[in-house]
């Protein structure tokens, strides 16, 4: 029995749109945030901007603290020792996905670590630099 082509052509296209949507709604996430920043912020987003707020050190504390000075690898928390998956959506697809996840980590890792909320402007440059590692 040959096999047609016709019926593999629609598990093809299942396959696809499963592929595709979710990349599109995660796009989605981050470009909505980054828009909604941007018109609170005073420059255009820019990447090294952000690398270079992930780097900065105030007091010892930076964002590589717990993530470390890698966003391919496995962090841990400074204070509880608890494993962090990488930071780089690249290798881990769950980063960046959901509005809720980021704006809450954004808020209470800004606090620990500059002992303050970063700006419209911190965050969007530094979500610009991370969506694409
Ligand atoms: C004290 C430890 C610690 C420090 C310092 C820290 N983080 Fe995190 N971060 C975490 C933990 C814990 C999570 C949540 C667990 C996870 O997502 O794996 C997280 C998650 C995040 C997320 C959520 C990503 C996603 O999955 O959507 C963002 C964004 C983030 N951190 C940004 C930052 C930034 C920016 C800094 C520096 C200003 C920073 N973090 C510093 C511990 C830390």
């Amino acid at each position: 029995m040959n096999r047609p082509t016709k019926s593999t052509k629609p598990t093809c296209l299942l396959l696809l749109c499963s592929l595709v949507a979710p990349l599109e709604t995660h796009a989605n996430v981050v470009d909505d945030l980054l828009k909604e920043w941007q018109s609170e912020a005073a420059t255009p987003f820019n990447a090294a901007a952000g690398e270079a707020v992930w780097y900065r050190d105030v007091d010892g504390r930076s964002c590589p603290s717990c993530h470390t000075d890698s966003l391919f690898v496995e962090g841990r928390h400074e204070r509880t020792g608890k494993v962090i998956a990488p930071m780089a959506p690249s290798v881990n697809p769950e980063r960046l996905t959901e509005r809720k996840k980021i704006n809450k980590w954004f808020k209470r890792n800004c606090k620990w670590t500059f002992g303050r909320e970063c700006s419209a402007q911190e965050k969007g440059d530094i979500l610009t630099w991370l969506r694409d590692q």
